[in-house]
């Protein structure tokens, strides 16, 4: 094993949920895509012979050292995984992470800040580790950020591939028989996931019949939409998304905001909208068709989108 003497910059895309979420944290299926129009970047420089490891969040201004690091900061769980993994001695290096990934907007903004922390450091340190692995690792980060991940989010951000997944079951790559356009409205409002995901544990543990249910609906949607996206059915897409919509409104987790964005794009010619993500505001998705994603892409704006993503959904080598 050797330490590299030159930088190391790694980076990981961003990601959207297109079916299942919520209903994925309770042992059901999703269907999640990488989303490359955004990015975590992290470099590892070298750093003079004793210092020990500096993790620097330049986003945010903040700077620590790993070994003054408290034992649940992101970062330093992130690099103490890897280190241990490879079974390495701390490196004197300063490693910077920056993100375009808006945080708490079901973007998976720290999934990608953690895979891209571990690719550079593993990098830094003369490895180059297996998405499954990242995966693993990131995991284990994802667990402080959300308290009870059902793993989704590490694996499509590490795997950078469509992603058919059941939490606790080897992941499945999902091959999109016709590639479709994604617009990604931003909500502007901040929705921290863990807080969402608790509260859908509360009210699942004060009826579970009644949301077992609609759990399996949405299963059931994720299912369908999955052998839509093999079979490249792109037409089939827009009803089951917002069949999936109605669910999570049903579940109590879509926003005034999240639902005037969904049906803005619908009036003004996508083919299917819903929330994306955790919900309770963070960003929606709309299938639209590529002629008229401006239009939708401005409609949205109009609404009070504070950002619009345009992003094709295919299947990458
Ligand atoms: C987070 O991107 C999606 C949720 O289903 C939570 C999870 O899967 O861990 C809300």
């Amino acid at each position: 094993m050797s330490t590299r003497t030159s930088p190391q910059t790694a980076s990981a895309p961003g990601k959207v949920i297109l079916f299942g979420e919520h209903a994925v944290v309770h042992g059901r299926p999703a269907i999640a895509v990488p989303v490359t129009q955004v990015q975590a970047t992290a470099t590892v420089e070298p750093a003079p012979s004793g210092s020990g490891l500096t993790l620097i969040a330049s986003d945010l201004g903040q700077s620590i050292s790993l070994a003054a690091a408290p034992r649940d900061e992101p970062l330093a769980v992130a690099a103490r995984l890897t280190l241990a993994h490879l079974s390495s001695f701390e490196p004197d290096a300063t490693l910077t992470v920056s993100s375009t990934i808006p945080i708490a907007s079901g973007l998976g903004s720290g999934a990608a800040v953690s895979t891209a922390l571990v690719r550079a450091l593993a990098g830094f340190l003369g490895h180059t580790l297996e998405s499954a692995v990242i995966s693993t690792l990131v995991f284990e980060v994802e667990k402080i950020h959300h308290g009870t991940p059902s793993g989704i989010d590490n694996t499509v951000v590490a795997y950078e591939q469509p992603v058919y997944f059941v939490r606790g079951h080897p992941v499945e790559r999902l091959t999109v028989g016709a590639p479709f356009t994604l617009l990604i409205g931003d909500t502007g409002a901040r929705s921290p996931t863990k807080s969402v995901v608790e509260h859908v544990r509360r009210t699942w543990k004060r009826d579970p019949a009644r949301y077992d249910a609609l759990f399996d609906q949405m299963g059931d949607v994720t299912d369908e939409a999955s052998r839509a996206i093999e079979a490249g059915d792109v037409d089939a897409l827009g009803p089951l998304m917002d069949e999936n919509h109605a669910l999570l409104i049903e579940l109590g987790v879509s926003s005034s905001q999240l639902d005037e964005l969904v049906e803005v794009a619908r009036f003004s010619g996508a083919m299917g909208a819903k929330l994306s993500g955790a919900g309770r505001g963070g960003n929606m998705i709309a299938l639209v068709e590529e002629d008229f994603a401006e239009e939708v892409t401005e409609a949205l704006r109009e609404a009070g989108a504070v950002r619009v993503i345009c992003t094709r959904v295919t299947t990458t080598e």
